[in-house]
Order: C-alpha cells, then structure tokens, then sequence
C-alpha cells in the first residue's frame, strides 16, 4: 500500500521546472545548499516498503554502457533496472536516452524509483574550460564558479543529474598525472575554489532541472600518493592531513555538497573505502556531512588486492561498515550484502542508513516529483548546450588561465604582422585541446592553435606551418598517450625530413612559435610520469629551431608543473596554456597577440629536478635553514649539493605584458586581540605600458608556535586590473580565526606570537611586516 502513495508523487509531479537564468543565483554569496530534513517520513515510508534486494539495489551504481538502443535495450543493466538492482548509472548521455533509462526505473521497477545519473563532468561538458589546474591558476574564483554552473546548465540539459567534481585533493607532487585534475598544492585557495564549484553545480536548488548534485572527490589524501604514483600507499600524520590536506574537502561540505567519492589509496595502512575514521568519524561527526559516499570505480573489490580481506563479500561488508553508501561498478553491495546479513556480519540498520541517503539525495534533486526533470526536454541541449556565449566565455577563462612564465626583452606581444611560423606537434591539433578527462566533449569541434592564430591574424600575416617531430620518439609510448579519441597522428617520415622541413620553413619566417609540450592524455588518471619534461624528440626539435636564430616562443602545453630548465635558460619566452579547453587556439593566439594581457598564476611549484619532489612553498623551516638565499650549497645546512632548494617556477608566479609595483603593506596595528581585526593595505600601480590584471597576494609565517610552523602560508589574494598608470589599494582583513591551525591534539587553535607578512605578485618575496597576536584585548 505504502509504495503507492510513492508513485501517486512521482507521476503527480511531472510538472517542468522551470529554468533559472545563470545570473539568478550564481554570484549570491550564500547560495549553499542545505538538506531539507523534510523527507524522513517520505523516506521512511518507502523504506518500509522495500524488498532487502530493493535495498541492495538502490546501493547499486552500474555503468551502464549504452543500455538504451538496440541490443543494450535488453542488456543485463537494463533488466537489473527493471528488477529494481540498480540505484543509479553512470557514463549514459544526451536526454533522450536518460529519458528512456530513467523510464525503465520508473514505470517497469516494482517500486518506482528513479536513477542517479552519473558523469566525470570535470572541466565543463560539451563548452570545454581549460584543465582544472589551469583554472585554478586563473585565481579567479568568481569565473571558477561560473564554469561550473555552465558545466551543470549543460550536463543537466543532456540528462545528467550528478557530476563526479570538483576533485579537490591537494598534491605537492607533478609525477602524479592527476594533479590536472586539482587546484594544486595550497590549502587555503584549494577551499576558495572547491566552495565555488560546489556552488556553481548545486546553484542554491537542487530541485532546479539545471542544478546537478557536486560529487567533490576523492576523499582522502588521493594527492599524497607515494612517489606520484597512480593509486599508490599515503602514509601521512594526522596534524598534516589536518592542517596541509583537509581543508578543501571540508570546505566542500560547508558549501553543501550533496556527495563525496571515497580515494583508491590507503592511509597508514587503511584502504579508504573502508576507513571508518576518515568516512564517518572525521565526515560525519566532526564535519557534519548529510549526504552520501560514493566508492571510486571498482574500489570495493580492489580491496582485496590491497590485503584487507579475502574476498568480495568480506571488503563489502568491511565497506559499509565503514560508512560507504553507494558501491560504483563493484557489483559488492549488491552480491554479498545479503549473506553478510545473514551471517550477522553487518546489520539491517547499516544497509537501512545507507539507503536512506542515497533516496534523501534522490528527493533532495527533485527525482521523486519529476523523474524525468532532466530529461524530458530534448530541445534543451539544442537551446543550452556548447552556445555561442559558453563558447565566448570559455574563450576568455582559456587566456585567463595561461601563465606567461618568461618573456625576455618583451619578445611577446607579437606583433599580427610579417611571416609567422607555428611549429610542433601540438600545433595544428584540436583533439588535445580539451585535455584530459573531457568525457563529453566533441574533441574535433575543439580550435587548434594553428585555426585560432588564423581567425585572430586574419589578413594581416602569413602563417606557416610544420609538425617538426612526433610527439615522442618512442611509438609505444605515443600510443598509450593518445588515447580516448584523443590522437596526434604519427607522421612516419624520418626524424630528420621533419626536422629539415621544420627548419626550412622556419628560416622563412620573422617569428617562430613552437607548440610542444604533453598530449593530453600524458596526464589525468594512470599518467604517472618519472621523467617530467618535454618529451626529447620535441626538445630536440626546439634546440634546432633555436639554432636558426630566430625569435622563438615556446606555447607549452601541459596538464603538470614540467622540469624546465634547459627551456627556461634557451628560450626567450614561454606561454604556458595547460590544456585551454574547447576554444583553446582562440584563448591561446589572444594572448600570443597581446589582445588578452595573461595574468595566470601557478598554483604548484615547478621543481628544478625531480630530485627535489616535493617541493611546495608552504613547507617547514627545518633546524638548519640556509643562510643565505644565493641558491650555493652550504654544508651543514639542509640543502643538496646539485640542485638548489627553490622550485624553478614558485607557487603563486606568474608575469605579465605590464609592470605592477606593490607598495610596503601598512598595518591598521601592530597588535590584534582576540576578538579584533587587522587591516592590511597596500598602494599597486600598474607601471607598464599595458593594462592588464594582477593577483595580489597575501602571505603570512608565524614565527613561534607550539608545532613547527610553515615558512609562509597563504592567507588572502585579490585579483584586479589596472589601466596602465592606475593605482588602486588593495585591503585584505585578517583576523585571529584565520591565523588559526591545528595542534598536535587537533585542536582547531590561534596562539599568541609574533607574526610576519607581506603582499606580492608571488610567494617568492621576503617579509615586510610583523604584528602581534595577544591573548587579551591590549589596544
Ligand atoms: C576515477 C574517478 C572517476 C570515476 C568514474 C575513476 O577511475 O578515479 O575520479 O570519477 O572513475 O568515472
């Protein structure tokens, strides 16, 4: 009796949601979403009504293929649908298919009960934004949040209703292919910008057809991984992960995520997935997350290989015990879980506490009342999806992203004039554009460097253009590259006839601009690299362009900090544009041609060596600092004898076609009590010749605590453009609650002490400030 009541809402409410306008919700500061405790008795009720294998099923995430056309219409997925085994899906687009999947739940299941659907929605859908390292490096967190809510506008128009992003693991480590995927190595703006994604997908209403729910993943430490590599061992403390690895996830569930994926990796000796500590202690009842976790793909059974248990139906239990709601393709949950009850080796209440989020998450997106909110609407993605003003924006938030890391002598600009050379692999290429894990988009529609110089040149010079090299020598390698619809052809002409045309057509050119780097798949999941540098054949390939004498500019496409050395000391200048999104040779020649002054900012250290991984600004002091700061070996001290200290390219770097200069910071006190404020105010002008934007940065040290503070620690930043000429003032406000850190009790605390400052361009500059902090109010 009680399941019909269920269906009485869900075909009741079949009504269309209308669509919000973009501008409605995304830039209002509060719009988190916070769950409506409303739908216990709706839950309950329906609980009540469910077969323990109904149960199971809605525990169940199965990637579903394409379960919807032909032969799949009668697959194994589509039948466990009908029978109620399946709570959601995975890897299905466009909402016609979603439409008849969801059908299948809905109308042919015993009790009605519509499906998840699920997608790696990472840097946008169809309108590809750059890689998400690239975008952090913008420093721009209202832009941030507007790619997502684009990202959701368009998913959600195809059908989809959930999106396994943002990835918000901090990673001081580029061997690790994934560290696309991130924000990078700071905590402080890695939560800025996990709170704005979450924002940017969930809107302020879930039950919105054109808010998704956020997935923020992978929880936890996934970025720690031993020595880069994929999946690999994270033995950590509990103070770092606290205070170096935490706050971007935490920060995600303050910005009302709806759902968290659980890490690959164990922690000291933990699988993730069933680290009850991590899922439910530190989740739950410390940060007072309400919605689901969700595995990582095939997680449960992995479990077993990494020593945790004998087999499937052992980890399975160990997994929802731990606080697992939702088994991704493991097919654990829903194979074991039923002999596990019976054996007393779990109980009905797990499995009830599990089901009942993932329908809390189910009535929270407005399934229930219309299941088919998402999809009915086949002429939504025609209306919404890869538009001419996603298209535009994603254009701008592309040469937003690019770091312009050397330009000796003001080599760029370039002027749109005389002959221009583009040469390297990845200069006429539109499939690498979007970068790793771009799932959904159409990667021929992608603009290659080579079309976007085109259309921004028009006329007004002659373009040329070469290959020069293959992407690498190796052919074995290059292919496990360039995978995912994702090839650089391979040109079977000697290395030499590349290289002699290369050069032929270079010596008739005014300018050379050399496209090399990585493919796009060289980074992303199962990408760990040893050797991070461009690959030879290429770097082979530039030192004879340099040879030719001609003005070259390296245009470095990368999904990671790259070992740079030998470029930084032979090239001129340097672009780096990561992987710019769909629009990537627009975004790219807009910068080249000086339409867009670049104003990125890295978000990770780029080392000098492997050897010095990890290397991060935010790290500790030791006992024995060097003396001096001249890059010489001093014995004794805690340094190498090769290699310097410092990275090549620090965090928060980035140059500019202008100059800006920062002025002394001025300190509203020298003191702040408990309960008071510091003001912070510096003068910067831009002193150049174009006007441009900076990012203004804010770095704090506190010079004695009662653990080892780090040397510096990024407290605030503001972007802003100035006219050439301009001055603004730039004020940030600190106060006790942001000094705060955690002790080695975990206790969340400031102490009293001195502190440093100063405000930069980057996290390369010496202290210019100190305050206090005192335990009474003193002034
Ligand atoms: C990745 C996740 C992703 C999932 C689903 C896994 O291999 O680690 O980040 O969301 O697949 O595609």
């Amino acid at each position: 009796m009680k399941f019909r009541k269920i269906i009485t809402v869900v075909f009741m409410g079949a009504a269309i949601v209308s669509c919000s306008n973009i501008e409605d919700n995304f830039f209002s500061p509060n719009n988190t979403t916070t769950f409506d405790k409303s739908y216990e008795s709706q839950i309950n009720e329906l609980l009540d009504s469910m077969t323990l294998d109904e149960k199971l099923g809605q525990l169940n995430l199965l990637d579903s293929g394409d379960i919807t056309t032909g032969e799949g219409a009668n697959s194994n997925v589509a039948k466990l649908i009908e029978q109620g085994k399946v709570g959601g899906i995975l890897n299905l687009t466009s909402a016609e298919k979603i439409n008849k999947a969801q059908k299948i739940a809905v109308e042919q299941s015993r009790l009605h009960i519509p499906l998840l659907i699920g997608l790696d929605v990472i840097h946008g859908y169809k309108t590809t934004f750059p890689i998400p390292l690239g975008l952090s490096s913008t420093w721009n967190i209202d832009l941030i949040e507007k790619t997502a809510r684009i990202a959701a506008t368009e998913a959600s128009a195809d059908g989809i209703n959930w999106v396994y992003s943002p990835m918000v693991d901090i990673s001081r480590d580029p061997r690790w292919g994934r560290v696309a995927e991130g924000s990078g190595e700071d905590p402080y703006l890695g939560s800025l910008i996990a709170k704005a994604m979450i924002r940017g997908y969930q809107g302020n209403d879930l039950s919105l057809n054109n808010t998704v729910m956020a997935c923020f993943k992978h929880f936890a430490l996934y970025g720690a991984v031993e020595a880069g590599r994929d999946y690999n061992t994270v033995d950590m403390s509990k103070v770092r992960m606290y205070n170096e690895y935490f706050p971007p996830y935490k920060a995600a569930i303050e910005a009302g995520a709806g759902s968290v994926m659980a890490a690959f990796n164990d922690i000291n000796g933990i699988p993730a997935t069933e680290d009850k500590w991590l899922l439910t202690d530190v989740l739950r009842k410390e940060w007072g997350f309400n919605g689901f976790v969700v595995t990582d793909y095939t997680a449960i059974p992995e479990m077993v290989n990494h020593g945790v248990g004998t087999d499937l139906q052992e980890v399975s239990a160990l997994a929802l015990k731990a606080g697992v709601d939702m088994d991704m393709v493991g097919e654990g949950f829903i194979k074991t879980l039923k002999k596990s009850l019976k054996e007393e080796k779990i109980s009905i209440d797990d499995i009830n506490l599990a089901v009942k989020r993932i329908l809390q998450a189910k009535f929270e997106l407005g399934l229930f009342k219309d299941p088919y909110k998402y999809s009915n609407d086949t002429n939504r993605a025609e209306k919404e999806i890869f538009t001419k003003d996603n298209r535009t924006f994603a254009r701008q938030v592309g040469s937003e992203s690019a770091v312009l890391l050397k330009n000796q002598n003001n080599l760029l600009p370039l002027e749109k004039k005389g002959t221009i050379a583009i040469i390297g692999p990845l200069g006429n290429n539109s499939v690498n554009m979007a970068g790793t894990w771009s799932v959904s988009t159409d990667q021929y529609k992608s603009i290659s460097l080579l079309d976007g110089v085109r259309e921004v040149i028009g006329d007004k010079a002659k373009i040329l253009y070469s290959k020069g090299s293959n992407l690498s020598y190796d052919e074995e390698f290059e292919k496990n590259v360039t995978m995912f619809n994702k090839p650089i052809p391979r040109d079977n002409r000697t290395n030499k006839q590349l290289l002699d045309e290369a050069i032929k057509i270079a010596e008739k050119s005014d300018v050379i601009i050399a496209a090399l780097g990585e493919s796009a798949e060289m980074s992303g999941e199962s990408t760990s690299r040893v050797h991070i540098e461009i690959p030879k054949a290429q770097k082979d390939l530039l030192k004879a362009l340099l040879q030719t004498g001609k003005p070259v500019v390296l245009v470095l496409f990368t999904g990671r900090p790259l070992v740079l050395v030998d470029e930084n000391t032979t090239v001129p200048a340097t672009l780096n544009v990561w992987f710019p999104g769909s629009e990537a040779g627009l975004s790219i020649a807009d910068v080249l041609f000086g339409d867009v002054n670049p104003s990125g900012k890295l978000t990770m250290s780029w080392p000098r060596d492997v050897g010095q991984i990890p290397v991060y600004y935010n790290h500790k002091n030791t006992g024995r600092p060097l003396s001096k700061d001249d890059g010489k070996f001093e014995k004794f001290h805690s340094n190498y004898l090769d290699v310097p200290n410092d990275p090549l390219y620090p965090f928060g770097y980035g140059l500019s076609y202008t100059t800006f200069k920062i002025g002394k910071p001025e300190l509203s006190k020298n003191s702040i009590g408990p309960n008071d404020k510091l003001v912070i105010t510096t003068e910067v002008t831009n002193t150049g010749n174009y006007s441009g934007a900076e990012v203004i940065q804010l770095y704090i040290h506190q010079k004695v605590r009662s653990i080892t503070p780090p040397v510096k620690e990024l407290k605030g930043f503001k972007k802003i453009f100035l006219k050439k000429g301009e001055t603004k003032t730039v004020k940030f406000v600190i106060s006790p609650e942001d000094l705060k850190f955690y002790n080695n009790d975990l206790e969340f605390v400031y102490e009293p002490g001195e502190f440093e400052l100063f405000v930069s361009d980057s996290s390369n500059h010496k202290f210019t400030n100190t305050f206090f902090l005192t335990k009474e109010e003193d002034n």
